[in-house]
């Protein structure tokens, strides 16, 4: 029971880790957290690394939400 439990935490973990934001360009949020961490403090920073935000642009207010989370 406890192993089972276990294992689904991992699964929803790794559907969070997974969670794309970005569906013109398949960014995922995990990656525009690791970012954010290492320095990228605005929505033109994530768009210049990831290429998120420079399609149809409705991500940008999921970015700028992890920008203001940090
Ligand atoms: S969903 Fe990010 S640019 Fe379209």
């Amino acid at each position: 029971m406890l192993k089972e439990k276990k294992l689904t935490m991992e699964k929803k973990q790794a559907a969070e880790q997974e969670k794309i934001i970005c569906s013109c360009t398949g960014t995922t949020e995990n990656k525009v957290k690791q970012l954010i961490v290492k320095g990228a403090n605005d929505l033109d920073k994530i768009a210049s690394a990831t290429g998120a935000s420079t399609g149809c642009g409705s991500c940008d207010i999921l970015i700028i939400e992890l920008l203001e989370k940090k």
